[in-house]
């Protein structure tokens, strides 16, 4: 078991990768908070892990409020005593477009806040009880749009490099501490982020198709799971050398030498 007896928390673990992470974390000994937006779901994936004999806990907490955060971290403390591990997944694009025609103030300020302050507002909650403990594993999920964009969504691609600039100043803040932060770039994945976009049904599994067929070398979507492997990898032991670094997790993205255009795919 790699996490034997710690205990993590998960942001955004109710689906998709997040839910994955929590479940994987668990298989590995650990014991999970997963937060959400919404208590149902998160103590309906804590039930989940509790089956697999683990301690879980679901709570309440929209990352992009500072008042849900700390009280996030203190329930976990109260509860676990200890923050061993911070995912912050939590996050997406809930508004449609983005590029230079139609990108809104409104739309800037509430991508930013959910993508970018909610992962320092998760950090500047967890990292004392990790400064006490002298240990802690941040990851951060970031995205392939911050670095190799397919599509032009100018908030969401910004907030996204965002994560990677807070990933490179906290690891160098943190690494006298023993707290090890690392980032994850994944590139595209099957899961419920996609719905905004285009619902589930066969017209997407073709997309889905087309567009990894021209643009991943590995030739397939990624899976939740194909994130969750290396987040345990960062989250044990196996990387206790490893800080400050970016794992492209996006089945070879951004290898092949054309320009993405995902959503060109579309009609193919
Ligand atoms: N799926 C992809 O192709 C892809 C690619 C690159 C990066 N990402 C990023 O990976 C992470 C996980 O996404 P996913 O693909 O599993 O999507 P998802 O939509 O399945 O999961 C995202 C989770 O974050 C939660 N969330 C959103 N806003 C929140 C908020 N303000 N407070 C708390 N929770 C909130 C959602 O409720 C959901 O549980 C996200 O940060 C996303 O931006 C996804």
């Amino acid at each position: 078991m790699l996490l034997e007896n710690k205990v993590a928390i998960v942001t955004g673990g109710t689906k998709g990768m997040g839910k994955a992470i929590a479940l994987k974390f668990a298989q590995e000994g650990c014991n999970v908070v997963v937060t959400s937006r919404h208590i149902n779901e998160a103590q309906k994936v804590a039930k989940e892990i509790e089956k697999l004999g683990h301690r879980s806990l679901g709570i309440k907490a929209d990352i992009s409020k500072n008042a849900e955060v700390k009280e996030m971290a203190a329930q976990t403390i109260r509860q676990f005593k200890k923050i061993d591990i911070l995912v912050n997944n939590a996050g997406g694009v809930d508004v449609t477009g983005g590029d230079t025609t139609d990108a809104t103030e409104a739309d800037w300020d509430h991508i930013l806040d959910v993508n970018l302050k909610g992962v320092f507002l998760c950090c500047m909650a967890v990292v004392p009880h990790m400064k006490k403990q002298k240990s802690g594993k941040i990851i951060n999920i970031s995205s392939m749009g911050a670095v190799n964009p397919a599509v032009s969504v100018l908030h969401y691609h910004a907030a996204k490099a965002g994560v990677l600039g807070l990933n490179t100043n906290l690891a160098f803040e943190l690494a006298p501490f023993n707290i090890h932060v690392n980032a994850i770039v994944p590139g595209p994945i099957e899961t419920p982020f996609w719905d905004s976009l285009q619902s589930p049904g066969p017209e997407r599994d073709k997309f889905f198709k087309a567009l990894a067929a021209k643009e991943v070398p590995l030739g397939r979507m990624g899976t939740p799971e194909d994130i969750a492997g290396p987040a345990l990898f960062l989250a044990s032991g196996m990387s206790d050398y490893v800080t400050g670094q970016v794992i492209y997790v996006a089945g070879g993205q951004p290898l092949l030498s054309q320009a993405a255009t995902f959503l060109s795919a579309q009609g193919q």
